[in-house]
Order: C-alpha cells, then sequence, then structure tokens
C-alpha cells in the first residue's frame, strides 16, 4: 500500500523518496485530464485563499500558479514588492504575517535569498499558524515545482498516459549550462538522481565547480558524471536540458564574453548529432535566445519541450497545492 502525503510544505526536493516523486507524477496526471475536460475547474480547495508573494520577478511560476489555484477553485492574491508596504521599510515575516491575518491557507513564496520560504514556513509552524508554504524558487538553492514539472514532462514523453519515474532508469540526460547559480539544476538533479537517471552536467569550470560531484547521495540509483566541455555530454544523450545565464548573479566576471559561451556550450541542431536519435530539449525559461541556445532551436517542434514545460507546470501545481491544501484532511 502506498503511503499518504506526509509534507505540510513544499521546500525542496532533496529529502524526497520516490513514492513522493511518483505521487505527484500521478496526481498531476490526473489534473491534466481535468484540464483537458470542458469545465478545466473542480472543487478541490473551494474556500482556501492561495497567496502569491514573489519578492523576485517572474511570469511563468507565479501566473502558473496563480491559474492552478483558481483550477482548484482557491481565492487567489498576489503581492507585488514594488507597490507593497515593503518599500516603507516592512518586513518579509510581517507581510507574510498580514497575509496570514487576511486568511491566506497556503504561501507561495519566491525570494532571491536562499532559505527565506523554509523560514516563513518555521515561523508559520511556531504560531501553530495551520498555513502551508510552496518554495517558488529561493536563490540558488532550489526551485522543486520546476524539478517536478520538468519531471512530469520528460515521464509523461515515454508514457503519456502512466507518467512515472520508472520510465526513466538508466536514460542519459545532460544538463548545460550555468549549474553554479542555478536553482532549477539542483532541484532536477535530486529528482532525477532518485530516478535512476545517469544524470551528465555540463559547463565551463567556472559555472560547474567540482563539488557538485559529491552531490549524489550514496542511495541513490542514478549515476552522476560532471563534464567541462559538451561533446562528452550531449553524446548518446536522450534528453538535454538547458539552463539561463544568470547574468543578474553573476558578481565576478565567470564568463569571457557571451558570444564565446554560446560557441562553446550554445546547444544548435548541428550540436545535437552525437545525442540518441529522437533527442528533446528542454529549458526552464527565460531563455537568451542565442547565447545558452539557438533561436532556430529553440523554436524547432521536433526538438523542443519548452511549450510543454509551461503547459505542464499547471496541472503540476496544481498537484502541489491539493496535496498540501488537503494535507491531515480525513480521507473521504
Ligand atoms: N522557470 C521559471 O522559474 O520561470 P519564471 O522566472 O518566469 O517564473
Amino acid at each position: 500500500m502506498q503511503a499518504a502525503w506526509n509534507r505540510p510544505h513544499i521546500l525542496e526536493l532533496a529529502s524526497w523518496q520516490p513514492w513522493e516523486l511518483d505521487l505527484v507524477l500521478q496526481t498531476a496526471s490526473s489534473f491534466r485530464e481535468v484540464l483537458a475536460g470542458r469545465t478545466k475547474k473542480v472543487p478541490a480547495l473551494q474556500g482556501q485563499v492561495v497567496t502569491n508573494l514573489f519578492f523576485e520577478p517572474s511570469t511563468r511560476t507565479r501566473s502558473s500558479f496563480e491559474l492552478a489555484a483558481k483550477r482548484l477553485s482557491a481565492d487567489v492574491m498576489n503581492f507585488t514588492p514594488g507597490s507593497s508596504s515593503l518599500t516603507k521599510g516592512e518586513t518579509i515575516l510581517d507581510t507574510a504575517k498580514t497575509y496570514l491575518a487576511m486568511g491566506a491557507d497556503i504561501l507561495v513564496i519566491r525570494h532571491q535569498q536562499a532559505g527565506v520560504p523554509q523560514f516563513i514556513a518555521d515561523q508559520m509552524d511556531a504560531l501553530e499558524a495551520g498555513v502551508r508554504v510552496l518554495n517558488a524558487g529561493d536563490g540558488q538553492h532550489e526551485h522543486p515545482s520546476q524539478g517536478l514539472l520538468d519531471l512530469f514532462t520528460i515521464t509523461s514523453l515515454y508514457d503519456p498516459e502512466n507518467p512515472r519515474l520508472a520510465t526513466l532508469r538508466g536514460k542519459k540526460i545532460a544538463i548545460v549550462g550555468d549549474i553554479l547559480h542555478s536553482r532549477v539544476a539542483r532541484s532536477n538533479l535530486w529528482a532525477l538522481l532518485a530516478a535512476g537517471v545517469d544524470l551528465h552536467l555540463a559547463a565551463p569550470p567556472t559555472l560547474l565547480p567540482q563539488a557538485f560531484g559529491g552531490l549524489k547521495p550514496t542511495d541513490s540509483p542514478g549515476c552522476l558524471t560532471l563534464h567541462w566541455t559538451l561533446e562528452p555530454a550531449l553524446e548518446n544523450a536522450d534528453l538535454v536540458m538547458t539552463l539561463r545565464l544568470q547574468k543578474e548573479r553573476m558578481t565576478a566576471h565567470l564568463l569571457t564574453s557571451l558570444r564565446e559561451y554560446h560557441q562553446a556550450f550554445g546547444l544548435t541542431s548541428q550540436r545535437l548529432q552525437g545525442c540518441r536519435e529522437g533527442v528533446k530539449i528542454l529549458h526552464p525559461g527565460p531563455v537568451n535566445r542565442g547565447v545558452e541556445i539557438s533561436s532556430e532551436l529553440m523554436d524547432d517542434p521536433r526538438f523542443s519541450l519548452i511549450q510543454d514545460q509551461v503547459t505542464s507546470g499547471v496541472a503540476v501545481r496544481m498537484a502541489l497545492l491539493y496535496l498540501i491544501g488537503t494535507y491531515g484532511e480525513e480521507a473521504p
């Protein structure tokens, strides 16, 4: 018998068990059916309030959490830092407490500083507020909903009716680009290693420190290999994920030029020739066209899963909001 969901908050994927990943995939698959139906909506979170606290810019994550919450019939509040009382010196915690006082049940938090969602979750637990917290990306730490929507996208490729971890075992997946600054790479790393993937990371040495090689948990069924050139990572790869070069987080001069970076690590159709036939490309977005990936490859439907990732985001975020929003309720 499968264990019951037991997380009030979703803050990272590093500690997740394979059955939890599979439960999210199954739940998201059910919500994908709902979204394909006529009404596209279920009453699962009717009366609950979901608050998007985004202290850092976002297009995909914020909008898809909003849509996911609405599809679950929750009420949604959106916080915009530039026009909020943060500008008058209010703290993040007081902001969260203000939304709590208005009846927020779930706080979806993005912040440029790693650890902020965990901090707010701890404070809410200390207040015994019963509020759930969902990390929508914190600094260079994790972006769990992105890791899960990527997992849903690729497992759906191998079995659209029944996406599950087992279909990824032994597949070669390359993650290429600005791994150092990427919370997406970290969340994907935990999920893909738990799935038993043969995972290859590739970047210039300044964006892929040796220490990443030590991240693989000893009990994980996956393999982890680091490369400082692109070709060995792409050789016979089933899937390739390229990452945005995070110019806003580059405090040191870690690259000589964007042009040289594209020449050495930018994905193009030509570069995919060493990959397995049928190779697919992922990118979490937003994309620097012509830097980490050529415009032509990004828009090529034979290879690109980028729009599928965005579509998957709604069903996966519905699953996450549903699981934490109904956590602790008696099963019907
Ligand atoms: N992938 C991602 O987090 O995109 P946004 O910054 O647009 O939310």
